[in-house]
């Protein structure tokens, strides 16, 4: 069987929400920003700040796919869920319920391809795609400290999921030309995952 894991970030902690598949790709299931009981992330704080239990910012589930669907790791800070405040005094948190699954995980640095191929049969499926940069230690290669160190830089792209899903091969080159520039001056990447179904 496929297990769940949750991760709880308590949200003024500055340590940054970080999910990571050993094995496969990460698919959330759940996720909360806010607070559901008077538990999670109440020690050594005043009641008044967990006694509403029934607040949680619109959206949060799918903010947090987009971020983090088909990446074997994923960071989110928690200052990038901040706004609008759901429930102002309430001392929130941000909770991400995800499963690990196998797929295919392909990365192509800037201006090379990434190829997708099924068995014959069968069509390509997208988990998630992005285009830009969050790890210092991908495609870094020969390159300028300066243009690897933007790691705040990784844009959620549907381009990938449009251009191959249900076919069984698909070719699509990481470029600015494709996917624009999220960060001028950064050597980016395209990061994808991705399953070969029956047709
Ligand atoms: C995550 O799963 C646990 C256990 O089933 C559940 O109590 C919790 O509410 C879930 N969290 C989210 C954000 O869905
Ligand atoms: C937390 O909520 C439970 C009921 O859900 C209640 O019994 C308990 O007293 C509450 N704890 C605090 C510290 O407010
Ligand atoms: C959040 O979504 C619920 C149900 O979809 C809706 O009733 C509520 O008004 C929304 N709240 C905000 C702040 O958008
Ligand atoms: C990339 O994401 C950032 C932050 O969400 C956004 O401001 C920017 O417009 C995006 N860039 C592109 C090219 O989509």
């Amino acid at each position: 069987g496929v297990s769940t894991d949750t991760v709880t970030t308590c949200v003024d902690s500055n340590i940054p929400h970080r999910l990571e598949c050993e094995n496969g790709v990460i698919r959330v299931q759940s996720a909360l920003y806010g607070r559901k009981n008077n538990k999670t992330c109440s020690e050594g704080r005043p009641p008044r700040e967990f006694s509403n239990t029934g607040c949680s910012q619109n959206g949060t589930g799918d903010f947090v796919k987009n971020r983090c669907n088909g990446k074997k790791v994923c960071e989110i800070s928690t200052n990038d869920v901040i706004s609008p405040d759901p429930c102002y005094g309430t001392y929130k948190y941000l909770q991400t319920n995800f499963t690990c699954v196998p797929a295919i995980h392909l990365i192509a640095c800037y201006q090379s391809y990434a190829n997708l191929n099924c068995d014959k049969g069968r069509v390509i499926s997208v988990l998630g795609a992005y285009f830009g940069r969050d790890n210092k230690a991908v495609c870094y290669a020969s390159r300028p400290p300066s243009q690897v160190e933007n790691v705040y830089c990784s844009n959620s792209t549907q381009i990938v999921a449009k251009s191959c899903n249900g076919r069984n091969s698909c070719t699509i080159k990481a470029s600015g030309s494709v996917f624009g520039d999220p960060c001028f001056g950064t050597f980016k990447y395209l990061e994808l995952s991705y399953v070969c179904k029956c047709k």
